[in-house]
């Protein structure tokens, strides 16, 4: 049992995989005494947090005990107001207008397996086996408040998912302002923060920056996780790098505003905070009421962030993605947006349709434009029936020619959206998020429609499953385009305005579990104007997300490798498309695309019946090379090995889970005159096997390629790349 609760000593040690989680409790506060590597239960674990005298300045909560203070304690849920000045992990407001509550210590329970987060999405287990659950409750006489602070470790996985219920056991209503998810205070400050940021079309870059005192945080009050950061934040040591070092990941299962920052106070401890944006948030937590704040996913490695992102991929990819789809290899998919936008009809996609099968590809997806009168994007959304002008015969009609073609059909929807220009609209004005008597104001000429309101989710049930039960629709892309603005619903009263952006999120949640659960066949992918929720909320629902609408395969490549400090490979969709590049206008090779976009969910999203004879004859290559290498793409544990970001060289590879199978990927954006020998060295092998070539028969120990490594002479020219396939030889 990896969670043991000495009564004596007031001690909790939580052992995931490889890493040790110590609370304490004293004077009944709950402190947070160790995060890092295992250690041995059974072995003292007392005294390990230094309390010393501070000035007046640090008050003490404890007359008798001046090495007490609340702003020293290291604490698991800090309050406000009681002698803490760093961040709280919450605010309240009372009644009587008073902000003070103070949570010690009032019980606790240990529970096998993981129990589930109503209404919001977390990690599961499938086995009771597979983890156990700590649930400390700390409360407040004064007010009835308790907080029931959850934490799940697992056998299998180096990971500890955390996350909090506020229940209000008392007779007057509470105001929450404020409720983190997670709060872990570090005793030193000696740790860069590294996170992902970025715009639309350039997500997910990786920025890394040394804490010092003060904050250094991220978050979004956009409506959703966002482009501009991604709800993930990791301390680490100075010298940590991709191999080597301590990497302490905190991941937020939210898809909505947050916030995540690492404080370093005075004395140079960091308090590292992660949750629900509290700007522009409140909740009324009536009497009785349980308010679920959602899950952290916190991650431990001493094997640099190589290490941190390979937990995340295997417990993201086994058990936050759900469904049908979840170990299902991948089809590949052709998508008609950059083929042909709003200018199509279903002689054209059918076209395209026996294009694809020619090439062996499985999938095709008919994307934004079927539907009401969309010739571009100032109207239809909202009305949900197909556009007879472009598609005669109907959507039915349609998707069974694409059927008789011999690929599967998928098709886009973006229904949390309102076009003015749309009948939804005119019978409806007020089910799009709104302040009345304000401005509002659209963006591409569209609004969001309400998900806090129960009939606004049931009106798109009902639409969206019409269609999926009466056409046959395999995959469905679920697309939003852009944030919120005056954040108001014709529903809520005054007091509960501030709870609409939240209610959203769970309002979207509901929708998609009614949906996915009636529809457990078809391949849901999500997407926000490429990767504008690229957010583990959403893969719960979803496996797979479009990585991004910048389909430069130079771009790609730091898009793709950001995104894979968090998010497993599998969930990301990879396109291959023409050139020049829609989005930055750069013409790279064929080859190079294909190798980049078969580094993820492979597709094409161009038009296939005007590829020349030699470009189809490279395509089917692609199509036929992704089809036996998918598997290892998409389950296989990811190894980087050159970052994109720090020099013109990227290379990963992927290896199989029994390390008797492996996959290199090498790319060099700009050829260099005169440049220096490359040698790559390989990760994630076995130093005893022999590894056998498949392209070439060449046999090599899994000792060199990892330590002497392999010389990349192979590419030549700007933009060029090459992929390597090893087998074992016992195997192959
Ligand atoms: C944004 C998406 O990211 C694109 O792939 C495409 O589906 C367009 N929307 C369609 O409007």
């Amino acid at each position: 049992m990896p969670i043991f609760y000495n009564e004596e000593q007031g001690i909790f040690h939580l052992q995931s995989q490889n890493s040790s989680y110590i609370i304490q409790l004293i004077h009944g506060y709950a402190a947070q005494v160790y995060y890092g590597p295992k250690l041995r239960e059974g072995a003292n674990l007392t005294g390990m947090l230094t309390r010393v005298e501070r000035s007046s300045f640090c008050p003490n909560p404890v007359r008798e005990d001046k090495t007490l203070s609340l702003d020293t304690l290291p604490q698991e849920y800090p309050q406000y107001g009681t002698s803490d000045f760093r961040s709280p992990a919450y605010q309240v407001k009372l009644r009587d207008g008073s902000r003070i509550t103070e949570l010690k210590y009032h019980s606790h329970s240990i529970v096998p397996g993981k129990p589930g987060l109503e209404g919001l999405p977390a990690v599961y287990t499938e086995q009771d086996q597979e983890a156990d659950t700590l649930l400390l409750v700390l409360a407040d006489p004064v007010t009835g408040l308790a907080a029931e602070l959850s934490y799940t470790v697992f056998n299998d996985f180096n990971a500890i998912t955390r996350s909090v219920k506020l229940r209000n056991d008392g007779q007057e209503t509470v105001e929450l302002e404020r409720v983190l998810s997670a709060s872990v205070d570090f005793p030193d400050a000696d740790f860069d923060a590294l996170y992902l940021s970025g715009a639309w079309a350039r997500e997910r870059h990786i920025q890394r920056r040394r804490l010092a005192p003060g904050m250094t945080g991220i978050g979004s009050r956009r409506g959703s996780s966002s482009h501009q950061h991604n709800p993930f934040m990791a301390l680490l040591r100075p010298e940590a790098n991709e191999r080597q070092g301590e990497v302490y990941g905190f991941s937020l299962v939210y898809s909505g505003n947050f916030t995540a920052e690492a404080e370093v106070d005075q004395f140079g401890t960091t308090r590292m905070q992660i949750g629900l944006q509290p700007f522009d948030f409140a909740w009324n937590l009536g009497p009785s009421e349980v308010f679920q704040a959602p899950e952290v996913v916190m991650v431990y490695s001493s094997e640099g962030l190589g290490g941190m992102s390979r937990t995340y991929h295997r417990l993201y990819r086994t058990r936050l993605c759900r469904g049908t789809h979840r170990d299902r290899e991948r089809p590949i998919l052709v998508n008609n947006w950059e083929a042909t936008y709003f200018n199509f009809n279903a002689d054209k996609i059918e076209s395209i349709a026996l294009a694809g099968r020619e090439l062996g590809i499985e999938l095709f997806v008919l994307d934004d434009g079927w539907f009401g009168h969309r010739d571009s994007d100032n109207s239809s959304l909202g009305d949900w029936v197909e556009d007879r002008r472009k598609l005669p015969r109907g959507l039915k009609d349609l998707a069974e020619r694409v059927e008789k073609a011999g690929l599967q059909f998928g098709l886009w929807f973006e229904p949390e959206m309102v076009s003015p220009d749309s009948d939804l609209y005119r019978s409806h004005p007020d089910w799009c998020l709104h302040v009345p008597g304000r401005r509002r104001t659209e963006g591409r000429e569209q609004l969001v429609l309400d998900l806090s309101r129960e009939d606004v989710r049931n009106y798109l049930y009902d639409q969206l499953s019409n269609i999926y039960a009466s056409v046959p629709v395999s995959y469905v892309k679920w697309d939003m385009n852009r944030n919120m603005t005056e954040i108001g619903s014709a529903l809520a009263p005054g007091q509960r305005q501030k709870e609409v952006a939240h209610r959203y999120i769970l309002g979207l949640y509901e929708l998609l579990e009614r949906l996915t659960a009636s529809f457990p066949h078809i391949l849901f992918e999500s997407c926000s104007g490429g990767g504008g929720r690229f957010d583990p909320g959403m893969l719960y629902y979803m496996p797979q997300t479009w990585t991004s609408d910048d389909t430069d395969g130079a771009e790609r490549l730091k898009i793709q490798y950001g995104t894979s400090l968090v998010y497993p490979v599998s969930t990301m969709g990879a396109h291959v498309s023409a050139v020049p590049n829609h989005q930055v206008g750069r013409t790279t090779p064929l080859s190079f695309r294909g190798d980049v976009a078969m580094s993820g969910n492979f597709g094409y999203e161009l038009d296939l019946t005007k590829f020349t004879e030699e470009e189809c004859e490279i395509v089917k290559s692609q199509v036929e090379a992704y089809k036996e290498l998918r598997g290892l793409v998409q389950q296989g544990e990811m190894y980087r090995l050159l970052s994109p970001f720090e020099g013109n060289v990227t290379a990963w590879m992927f290896v199989s889970p029994d390390r008797s199978e492996a996959l290199l990927f090498y790319f060099r954006v700009l050829a260099e005159p005169n440049a220096p020998l490359s040698r790559v060295k390989l990760q994630g092998l076995d130093p005893h096997r022999n590894y056998q070539r498949v392209q070439g028969g060449e046999v090599y120990g899994g000792d060199r390629l990892m330590y002497a490594g392999l010389p990349m002479h192979e590419v030549h020219g700007d933009f060029s790349s090459t992929w390597i396939h090893l087998k074992d030889t016992a195997k192959s």
